[in-house]
């Protein structure tokens, strides 16, 4: 049997999507740019999908911008803003995503900015007065905080933060691609200046995201060349991409309901299985706390055992698919930088499940008890 649990990663895509996109792959292969009819019928397809995206978040389409995915959304929000603003201090946490940290400090190095940390508390949640206290000090700052943790399944109160943000007149980006297809964004209730979507994490398709800037927020082009992206940012589009990411969070949103009950089922039910069948289990940050952790994902902590150090590989051979801290750095061997700031018992392996629409109940059931019975060593290869 062969179950991905490694849904944090990137999802399967959706065979509606497949069906929107391949028009875009076959007969019309205009360039959007190209006025005559084969690049019109290309352009409206790609403003059609704005237009929807827009819709669906409550924005308007001139707030969109296309880009290769989360990253250079991130990127963009964080290096357009300080530059444009001439912004001198950025706050974030110490558990944000490669994308966000790597890019700030990237900035701090080459002095461009100074970088301050909130505070967080051993379950990884932000603690929102110290982020009153720090820009209290430094008001103009630009804060990056994630909606949702990939590793740990943390959310973060947007609402909250965007008040404090507000009240100190600091620019606010949240990394949302774990939420974005999950939850609703309401982007006239929201106070982000800046949010952003990866298709593949909502059964999409890979290389293609967005980025939302708020209207007032005019920040300079973030790639030189063409006039794509109204100037922002050239080079011929990702067209199939971008219809299909438009597709996937169109069935993201139709059918979220009934994907979020039946996920969060199937994530409740691992909890119950392991918890009776691993004697110490325990699980990281706010996972195992249904309604008020990512409904997608769950972070396990197991009791130290010398088979720790195989269990990815076991569970690998066994045709069950996870991640160990998080999936976008899997392969490399360095620990998380989210569970290390957990102050975790080093000597605990951790596994994270995160679970899709496609997943079922008896996948839920052959992974838990292939865990259950690795840990009592019943068919461990060492
Ligand atoms: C929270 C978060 N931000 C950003 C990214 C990067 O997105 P992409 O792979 O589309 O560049 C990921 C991918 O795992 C993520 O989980």
């Amino acid at each position: 049997m062969k179950v991905y649990l490694d849904n944090a990663a990137t999802t399967q895509l959706d065979p509606e999507v497949l069906e929107a996109m391949l028009p875009l792959m076959t007969e019309q292969f205009g360039n959007p740019s190209s006025i005559h009819s084969f690049g019109r019928a290309v352009r409206s397809s790609i403003e059609r999908a704005r237009k929807n995206i827009a819709g669906i978040l409550n924005a308007a389409p001139a707030e969109i911008f296309f880009t290769s995915g989360g990253t250079e959304a991130d990127n963009t929000a964080i290096r357009s803003s300080i530059e444009t603003f001439g912004l001198k201090h950025a706050i974030t946490s110490r558990i944000e995503h490669h994308a966000v940290l790597h890019t700030l400090e990237h900035l701090k190095k080459l002095g461009v900015i100074e970088l301050s940390f909130v505070n967080l508390n051993e379950k990884g949640e932000v603690d929102l007065g110290h982020l009153d206290a720090l820009l209290a000090s430094k008001p103009r700052s630009l804060v990056s905080l994630m909606h949702g943790n990939n590793e740990i399944g943390n959310l973060l109160d947007l609402e909250a933060a965007g008040d404090i943000c507000e009240k100190y007149d600091a620019i606010f980006h949240s990394d949302t691609v774990q939420t974005m297809g999950h939850y609703r964004h309401d982007l006239q209730k929201l106070k982000t200046n800046f949010i952003v979507g990866a298709a593949h994490k909502f059964n999409g398709p890979k290389g293609v995201g967005f980025l939302y800037v708020r209207p007032g927020i005019k920040i300079h082009p973030f790639v030189h060349g063409g006039a794509q992206e109204r100037n922002m940012r050239g080079g011929t589009e990702n067209i199939y991409g971008i219809v299909g990411l438009a597709k996937a969070l169109e069935i993201a949103y139709r059918d979220m309901d009934a994907h979020q009950a039946h996920i969060e089922g199937l994530k409740g039910r691992m909890i119950a299985k392991l918890q009776s069948g691993i004697e110490g289990v325990t699980f990281n940050g706010k996972s195992a706390e249904l309604g008020e952790s990512l409904y997608t994902v769950l972070s396990v902590s197991l009791p130290p055992s010398d088979i720790s150090d195989m269990l990815l590989f076991n569970l690998d051979i066994a045709g069950i698919a996870v991640s160990g801290g998080s999936a976008c750095s899997s392969g490399t061997d360095i620990g998380s930088h989210v569970l290390n700031e957990l102050r975790i018992d080093e000597n605990r392996a951790n596994v994270r499940f995160s679970f899709g629409k496609y997943n079922t109940e008896a996948e839920i059931d052959y992974a838990a008890e292939t865990l259950i019975s690795l840990y009592k060593k019943e068919s461990i290869i060492l």
